[in-house]
């Protein structure tokens, strides 16, 4: 098997979990992509990455200084990553009543909500990892995070 083949089955064996990045653009549209590549990075200052595709629509409105919130799903709220990861369903990705979009926008049922300001865009070939420093941060008591691995939800 070829190093990406292996590659791609050693990181199967992960659990990722399944958050949601939201933004809103310059001219006031919104923008939201299911993700689980983000990282905490540091405390001090408090920070996170995340890699987003080139081709994704979000990616050219992820400038520097410009917010975005990263919204952890819950197990319930699978439908919502298969909308947010599927081109064809772009328009339906605002749909759901639980969005607040009055400023930067957030799901109001996440298990997290974590909102950053963009500190630094490294360019990694078709990726950029997008460094955020946390301006603020809220979450539910229970915790029920919604994971992949495997392919798979869990
Ligand atoms: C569980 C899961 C995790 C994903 N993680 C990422 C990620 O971290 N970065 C990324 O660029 N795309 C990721 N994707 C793929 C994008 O969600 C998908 O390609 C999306 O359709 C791109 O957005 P667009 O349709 O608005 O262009 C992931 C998809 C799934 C199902």
């Amino acid at each position: 098997m070829s190093v990406q083949d292996n590659f791609r089955l050693a990181m199967r064996r992960y659990v990722y979990s399944v958050s949601i990045m939201s933004n809103k653009d310059v001219s006031g549209n919104l923008n939201a992509i299911t993700v689980s590549s983000v990282t905490s990075i540091s405390m001090e200052p408090p920070s996170l990455l995340v890699c987003i595709n080139k081709n994704s629509r979000i990616h050219d409105s992820l400038v520097l200084e410009s917010e975005f919130c990263i919204n952890l799903l819950s197990k319930e709220q699978e439908n919502l990553s298969n909308v947010c990861s599927d081109e064809e369903k772009y328009d339906q990705r605002f749909d759901d009543k639980n969005w607040n979009h009055e400023g930067v926008p957030y799901l109001q049922n996440a298990q997290s909500n974590i909102f950053c300001k963009i500190d630094k865009l490294t360019s990694y070939h078709t990726h950029t990892v997008v460094i955020g420093t946390v301006l603020d941060s809220m979450f539910k008591d229970n915790i029920a995070t919604l994971t992949y691995v495997d392919g798979k939800y869990e």
